[in-house]
């Protein structure tokens, strides 16, 4: 099933989601419906806010850049309960987009390395490092979980600047190849 993505201006991406318990119905099936719909928006991460459910799950997939980086061709992962910390101080700007914002790219700094402990689609617990590409889409997805979209980590000045922009996108006027819609 693919699901509309939940833009800019609904509530549920300014929620803080919530752990989602080993019993959750349907888990299996919430992951593959997301991961469709990931791929029907030309995504390359998904975070369960941005359909609409305030749980703390996120899915990616980057495989489809491993022709150019050769340490992408396994990064295709479901994280579940995600706990994250920043390592080091080491920061990287790189050109951002989101599903949730469609039309708005900005430059974002973050951290190059990130430890994230999760569980998988299985219920198998991880404890993982990341760097660079992986640990920027990571950042990304975790950021939805905290009700944190990317252009809050951009200066106020830019944000200034997409505020026609912003506004189209809470109307859903902003032409996009995938489905959206705003819940108030
Ligand atoms: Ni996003």
């Amino acid at each position: 099933m693919i699901y509309p993505i939940v833009v800019y201006g609904s509530s549920v991406l300014r929620q803080v989601a919530k752990d989602i318990p080993a019993d959750h119905p349907n888990l299996n099936a919430l992951i593959s419906d997301m991961f469709d719909t990931m791929y029907k928006s030309d995504g390359m991460g998904l975070a369960a806010p941005q359909i609409g459910k305030s749980l703390r799950l996120f899915v990616v997939d980057a495989t489809s850049l491993a022709d150019e980086d050769p340490s992408l061709a396994d990064f295709k992962k479901a994280f579940i309960n995600a706990k994250l910390t920043l390592l080091d101080e080491e920061t990287m700007v790189m050109n951002e987009g989101c599903l949730s914002l469609p039309k708005i790219r900005e430059d974002v700094e973050r951290k190059n390395k990130v430890r994230i402990t999760y569980y998988d689609e299985n219920w198998n617990f991880h404890d993982e490092e990341y760097e660079g590409l992986k640990a920027r889409v990571i950042q990304h997805e975790y950021d939805h979980l905290e009700g944190v979209l990317f252009i809050d980590r951009i200066n106020v000045l830019r944000r200034k600047l997409l505020k026609g922009k912003l506004n189209d996108i809470t109307k859903c006027q902003v032409d996009v190849p995938y489905k959206i819609k705003v819940i108030k």
